[in-house]
């Protein structure tokens, strides 16, 4: 791990402060920099007591549980454990009875426009049925789902279903390639398959049952007996008798009811695979009980939720912001929300400002990436401008995924918050299961480009590489210094690694983000200036450069080595850079160009597409230490296309530095 250097020389200079408006404050849940006091204090004079009355007032336990935090296995941390619940029943069965049971909890937007809605006793018995289908045909309390779905109403019963018969699942984002998928049902023990004949994006119909019948070809899935698939749309997709079977024919005959299984609160609701700093990702495995209790607290707390809201959060459930923000959380809080199939430029880049228009969206959640190509996409067409949508239902906007900067926070307060709407700028990731460190909408008064401060209860702290805490105004580490509900329990058949990655041992015990982080000198404000270890955010989404790096020397016929970083990208944020040098001699030209094109190819074969490098660069050979070792602190800088003002006096070949320099 080494010291976060940018976070220590750019303590970003940003004077403006937008405190939230008189009447916000008012209405709000948490009202004031005094409600949010007045919970941080609690939090802290009685840790225990303050999570164990959110637990009881916020979920519905069958069994109650009687102890709150269990530390006496440390990191492996539990929380309410003798306690027992269901996931699906918070989400669904809570609200029948109430006058909730007949508001619309799902509203639809296909691809194509077309709407569909659903209300959250139309979820249920779709939730249900589905269940009964999984338990006759013999996925059991504590099995493993794999779920490769589009964005439907259909993706979100597979996961609800399985949370109702206690299967865990493991949901992997429809981008990723059939070697993906391979690997995941196979680290998981996954026992059946949920997927879709295609799905369709952009007006283009995109196969997924195929990459499911190429995954299951490479073999050694021996756990996997089902397949259900989903019939999107109308065209044939291959089907193997006795394994595959669609929706219809697993549903029929199955009852609209299904009582929910009681698991308890440490039984894994769900795994979800992230980059790491090795080729290899992690099963990122999360609780019902703790996970369930923040995705519901931060629906309240971070998005002020109300009971008329329209909630639309832009991600897929792919990811863990479609696990928290889309299939549990807007349904254990009971809110209606809008789930988009589509792409943000098709038909036209004013989609999202024209959905929010046509479905009176009040609260709209997405990421700086989608912000700032919409940014470019408005200022080159007037036509699809949010001016040209009227978006007055908006009361809150939120930004999630990576550092937004501050002129495009600007620009989203401006034209998309009509300067009266609060941003909430949301850090989390993977492992956090919900927000850690986000403004309150009627309480923080924002900063542009600031994530502000932690949520009550959540002990966020910058320290330096011995866990010693450093003022306000230096960068340093980002750390959680207690447990909370809903962190990560472990990874998937690998607790060593969890214990490694997130609690190394000179930290204190402390919770390791990765990121490096610095806090506003006035304020306390935290800042993330991006991640440590060697994982890179393109587009919001992490992926390891060791991953790609694998993945392009496994081209063994071509490829003898490789070295991945990231440079800054004005839309992606960061931009996946390649430095390659070939089995035969440095192409250039042409050829160059060709052999980048095929290199990609190749990676969106082995991992998606969203892991292909967008520069390429061939050489002789790396910069490398005597000793052998990659430098790819210089790397960076040719990827920036800076000088190298770097020390280069421990470089064994620093001739190639100019080498690398000119290809492109
Ligand atoms: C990494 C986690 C959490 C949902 C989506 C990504 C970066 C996330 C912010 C933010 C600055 C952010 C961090 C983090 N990140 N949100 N508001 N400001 N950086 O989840 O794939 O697990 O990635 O995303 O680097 O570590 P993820």
């Amino acid at each position: 791990m080494s010291a976060p250097t940018s976070a220590i020389e750019s303590v970003l200079v940003e004077n403006r402060v937008f405190p939230p408006s008189d009447a916000i404050v008012k209405a709000a849940r948490v009202s004031g920099m005094a409600g949010y006091d007045a919970l941080c204090a609690e939090a802290e004079k009685d840790f225990e007591g303050f999570w164990a009355r959110l637990a009881r007032e916020n979920v519905q336990w069958s069994k109650p549980f009687t102890r709150t935090l269990d530390e006496s296995n440390a990191p492996f941390y539990q929380w309410f454990a003798d306690g027992e619940l269901n996931a699906s029943a918070n989400c669904l069965d809570r609200h029948i009875g109430t006058p909730t049971e007949n508001k619309t909890a799902i509203l639809f937007e296909a691809d194509d426009g077309a709407v569909t809605k659903i209300t959250y006793k139309e979820l249920l018995a779709r939730v249900s049925q589905f269940a009964n289908a999984l338990k006759a045909h013999g996925v059991n309390k504590g099995d493993r789902v794999l779920i490769y779905m589009p964005m439907t109403i259909e993706g979100v019963v597979a996961m609800q279903a399985c949370a109702r018969i206690g299967a865990t699942h493991s949901v992997v984002f429809g981008g990723f390639s059939a070697k993906a998928v391979h690997e995941r049902i196979i680290d998981a023990g996954a026992v059946a398959v949920i997927t879709a004949n295609y799905q369709m994006r952009g007006g283009k119909e995109l196969p997924l049952k195929a990459i499911i019948d190429e995954a299951l070809a490479m073999g050694g899935c021996d756990t996997l007996r089902n397949v259900f698939v989903y019939q999107r749309t109308a065209t044939a997709c291959n089907m193997v008798a006795g394994r595959d079977k669609t929706f219809a024919e697993a549903l029929a005959g199955q009852s609209t009811e299904c009582a929910p299984v009681a698991v308890g609160a440490e039984h894994p609701l769900f795994i979800l695979y992230t980059s790491g700093s090795t080729g290899k990702p992690k099963g990122v495995q999360h609780s019902t009980g703790g996970y369930l209790l923040w995705a519901k607290m931060t629906m309240d707390w971070t998005f002020d939720l109300r009971a008329d809201d329209v909630f639309w959060c832009t991600a897929d459930i792919g990811w863990i912001t479609g696990h928290t923000y889309v299939a549990y959380g807007p349904l254990a809080a009971g809110a209606t929300q809008i789930i988009f199939e589509g792409i943000p430029t098709f038909p036209n880049a004013g989609r999202f400002w024209q959905m929010i228009e046509r479905h009176k969206c009040t609260i709209f959640y997405t990421a700086p990436t989608a912000i700032r190509s919409l940014i470019k996409a408005a200022e080159a067409d007037e036509a699809v401008h949010p001016a040209r949508s009227d978006l007055s239902s908006l009361r809150i906007l939120g930004s999630v995924g990576e550092p937004i900067n501050p002129e495009a926070w600007m620009w989203y307060h401006k034209n998309v918050g009509g300067e009266r709407c609060p941003i909430v700028d949301t850090f989390w990731q993977t492992e956090t299961g919900g927000h850690v460190i986000t403004p309150l909408p009627g309480a923080t008064p924002l900063v542009p480009g600031s994530c502000t401060l932690p949520l009550p209860g959540i002990t966020a702290a910058i320290v330096d590489e011995m866990g010693n805490d450093v003022p306000n105004g230096s960068g340093g580490i980002l750390v959680i210094k207690r447990p909370w509900p809903s962190m990560i329990r472990t990874i998937w058949n690998d607790p060593e690694r969890f214990k490694k990655s997130y609690f190394p041992e000179e930290l204190k015990g402390y919770y390791l983000a990765g990121d490096g982080a610095v806090r506003s000198a006035d304020r306390g404000y935290f800042r993330i200036t991006g991640r440590i270890d060697d994982v890179l955010n393109v587009s919001g989404h992490r992926m390891g450069t060791m991953e790609i790096e694998s993945a392009l020397v496994s081209k063994t016929d071509l490829v003898a080595e490789a070295a991945v970083v990231g440079r800054p990208d004005d839309v992606t944020g960061e931009a996946i850079c390649a430095f390659v040098v070939l089995k035969r001699s440095r192409p250039t030209g042409e050829e160059a160009k060709q052999i980048a094109n095929e290199l990609r190819n190749w990676v969106a074969k082995e991992i998606g597409p969203i892991a292909k490098p967008k520069d390429i660069r061939f050489g002789d050979n790396l910069p490398k230490t005597r000793s052998g070792k990659i430098m790819r602190r210089l790397l960076r800088s040719i990827a920036k296309g800076e000088a190298i003002t770097q020390d280069t006096s421990t470089l064994e070949n620093p001739a190639i530095l100019d080498q690398l320099a000119q290809t492109n």
